[in-house]
């Protein structure tokens, strides 16, 4: 593998691409952000991003393009019906994951709700690795069940086994046996995103693929993180580490009957698309793509981003491109775990995760820690992250609150955005807030959505600590913002 070296011997990520385009950041004083997380009730998704310093939030639809991107949508052709941009997006898919058909969605929640409109029924079960909070909601809406078959250890925060995101094929299969009738698919999430990132093996999807195969029943794929998945097979997996990205690409997806995905995360843009062979599926799933997300060679995206995802796709099977995510976050992760602080092991993709149950374990989880924790470092650094845990869960029919298996502060690495200097100043301050943990103090809710309560919630501090914070900080960096 193409590697480049230090003589010094530092071991640090190198950025294999050049800043042409800017935009100006903004740090406000810790006053001011203590005022920004008040207005927003203590809920990061309702700050200005003009209020932010490094927004970690998410990778989706934040990326940074590239210059051939950016000059492919300058050709884009507009046309409701029969776009070149879009049968130029349709020819790449085609190449790269070898399935015939491309249906196109204005994101990865699109795809997520015509399929399980057309095949989940009240009483169905899905199977998968682990869930995404869209991919349940939409088949829950629908009157079905999700069940997880994670391995184990993917739910263990300090762990060295490289393949968290891994199925139980062993309980998979033995579920299966008892209930095929009742499962119309089983779901497969690349750099499972909730357990922080985790890819799974050749070998583990290939045995989820036989189990799936046994019981006719469609092995469906969320390639919304893929390409950090396909950057962890070639670097660890044995079975892949001789073959380029796109060789690994097509044995993936020669593993899978349908692969759709968000092209907010796959392919550096914004919007989406559902993969898939010949079958039966295709007419019904085609006309519900065009009663929801629009006609068939748009699917609700500009053509412009159909451009953009075309270029980007085939940019993602490029090593120089695909390494930069997942070894900024490794170098994240390392600094962190060397200051002692809890974060997710092995690095994943998509983020480095805080772990806040051993960051804040004085909170309870009905305190809502993760959140607790990304209001605290917005507080600390101007840093928007995003909580995974119990405030992403929703309450169940009782109304009793939903505990989470994890409770994660994702700090999101949009790729291509930030410079090494930007993350050393996550890191310093993160280590700051560690140090002073014990100001950090629970949330609850004022007001709750019924689902996807993360999203619009608004919280208030259980007591004045996000005040007092505030003034430690003030106090510890006199001089600076
Ligand atoms: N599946 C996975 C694995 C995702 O990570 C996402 C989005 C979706 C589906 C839905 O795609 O947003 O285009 O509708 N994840 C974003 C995130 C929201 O920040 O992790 P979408």
């Amino acid at each position: 593998m193409e590697t480049i070296s230090f003589f010094d011997g530092r071991k640090i990520p190198l950025e294999r691409h050049k800043v042409r385009i800017v935009q100006q950041l903004n740090l406000l004083p810790v006053e001011e952000r203590l005022a920004r997380l008040k207005e927003a009730s203590s809920n990061l998704y309702l700050l200005h991003n003009k209020d932010i310093f490094l927004d970690m939030l998410t990778d989706s639809g934040v990326n940074a393009m590239s210059d051939r991107q950016q000059s492919a949508m300058m050709r884009a052709d507009d046309a409701y019906a029969g776009s070149e941009s879009f049968f130029r997006l349709e020819k790449t898919v085609q190449d790269i994951f070898g399935m015939e058909h491309f249906l196109p969605a204005h994101q990865g929640r699109g795809c997520e709700k015509v399929l399980a409109d057309l095949l989940v029924k009240p009483g169905d079960i899905v199977p998968m690795n682990y869930h995404f909070t869209t991919s349940r909601a939409h088949i829950e809406r629908c009157g079905g069940e999700v069940i997880e078959f994670l391995i184990p250890e993917g739910l263990n925060c300090q762990s060295d086994y490289p393949f968290k995101g891994n199925f139980d094929t062993k309980a998979l299969a033995k579920f299966l046996e008892e209930n095929n009738d009742r499962v119309p698919f089983v779901r497969i999430e690349a750099g499972t995103n909730l357990i922080g990132g985790q890819p799974f093996s050749f070998g583990n999807l290939k045995e989820a693929a036989a189990i799936c195969r046994k019981h006719d029943i469609p092995l469906v794929m969320d390639a919304s993180l893929l390409q950090d998945n396909l950057y962890f097979l070639k670097i660890k997996d044995e079975e892949c580490k001789d073959l380029s990205l796109r060789e690994i690409m097509r044995a993936v997806a020669d593993e899978c009957d349908i692969i759709y995905f968000s092209a907010r995360k796959l392919g550096f843009a914004r919007g989406g698309g559902i993969c898939m062979r010949e079958s039966e599926l295709v007419n019904p799933l085609k006309e519900l793509i065009v009663l929801n997300e629009g006609f068939l060679t748009y699917g609700g995206m500009s053509v412009r981003e159909i451009e953009a995802i075309a270029v980007g796709l085939e940019e993602t099977l490029d090593l120089a491109i695909t390494s930069q995510g997942p070894e900024f976050i490794a170098y994240m992760v390392d600094e962190l775990e060397k200051r002692g602080i809890p974060v997710v092991t092995p690095a994943g993709g998509l983020g480095c995760h805080l772990d806040a149950s051993r960051f804040v374990p004085h909170i309870p989880q009905e305190q809502y820690p993760a959140a607790a924790l990304a209001a605290a470092l917005y507080i600390a650094g101007g840093i928007r992250g995003m909580e995974r845990g119990t405030l992403s869960e929703n309450r169940d029919d009782d109304g009793n609150e939903k505990i989470a298996e994890m409770e994660l502060l994702r700090l999101a690495m949009p790729r291509r955005v930030f410079t090494l200097s930007q993350i050393d100043y996550a890191i310093d301050r993160v280590t700051w807030l560690f140090e002073n943990r014990d100001l950090i103090g629970g949330l609850r809710f004022e007001h709750e959505p019924k689902i996807l309560r993360f999203f619009l919630g608004k919280l208030a501090p259980l007591s004045d600590w996000q005040e007092r914070l505030a003034e430690k900080f003030s106090r510890d960096l006199p001089d600076s913002l």
